[in-house]
């Protein structure tokens, strides 16, 4: 999961670069599948569920599971979240950033800030003792004390040799499975934040979900390791 781990930030550093108006977001999908390919390793996203790219790509309303297309075109003052699955041995790291494209506005830079800072303030509480819920309260406070909204119908999740393993680690308090946390769980935190409503639909294509009120959105996620300390990230 580490050395996969390391391909996630190495793409990330490298769309950094990419992502200017002008480009497409199947432009991305051909870094994301370059790159993980030339490590010899495998983007887990492909095929997933019929999924039909490497990177799910999300423009400034849409949500999560944008599917890269040559015709959809970036424009100064977009912003994409890149959410991306890389697979080693049949060991999978997690983790999305959502980029300015170009000059972007102060509100949407607000939106980004505030779903790293909501991430980074919920795994203070990822250590042995505390429970998964402590970890979904931390991120709610952080993106509620901005005005914003939380996301409820996705979540993050365990991870492993499975994308997606229990538990659920939604981003806000809700009943549910709570366990306390152990030193080597391997689980993906991931804030889904937008500006108005959390409600979302799913597009025609089955899979983008959209804002149903058109907030633009952003979210924030790595795979993170409970150790005896502080959490160690594995895709920064
Ligand atoms: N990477 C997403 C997550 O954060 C899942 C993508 S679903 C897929 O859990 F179908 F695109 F793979
Ligand atoms: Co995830």
């Amino acid at each position: 999961m580490r050395e996969a781990g390391k391909v996630v930030s190495l793409i990330f550093k490298r769309l950094e670069d990419l992502i200017r108006p002008g480009i497409s977001t199947k432009d991305i999908d051909d870094l994301v599948e370059r790159t993980v390919k030339e490590h010899g390793m495998k983007a887990a996203e492909k095929g997933y569920y019929g999924y039909p790219a490497s990177v799910c790509t999300s423009v400034n309303e849409e949500v999560v599971h944008g599917i890269p297309s040559k015709d959809r075109i970036l424009s100064e003052g977009d912003i994409v979240s890149c959410d991306l699955v890389v697979e080693y041995k049949g060991y999978m790291a997690d983790a999305c950033r959502t980029y300015g494209v170009g000059k972007i506005s102060e509100d949407a830079q607000h939106l980004i800030d505030t779903a790293e800072r909501a991430f980074f303030n919920g795994i203070k509480n990822a250590v042995p003792g505390k429970r998964l819920r402590d970890i979904s309260r931390e991120v709610q406070n952080t993106v509620e004390g901005e005005g914003f909204g939380v996301i409820r119908d996705y979540v993050g999740h365990g991870i492993g040799s499975e994308m997606h393993e229990d538990p659920q680690i939604p981003n806000y308090v809700c009943p549910g499975p709570n366990p306390r946390l152990q030193k080597g769980m391997t689980i993906a935190v991931e804030p889904m934040i937008c500006e108005g409503n959390w409600k979302v639909k799913v597009l025609d294509d089955d899979w983008t979900a959209v804002t149903v009120d058109g907030g633009w959105a952003a979210h924030y996620e790595n795979t993170i390791v409970v150790t005896d300390g502080e959490p160690e990230i594995i895709t920064l």
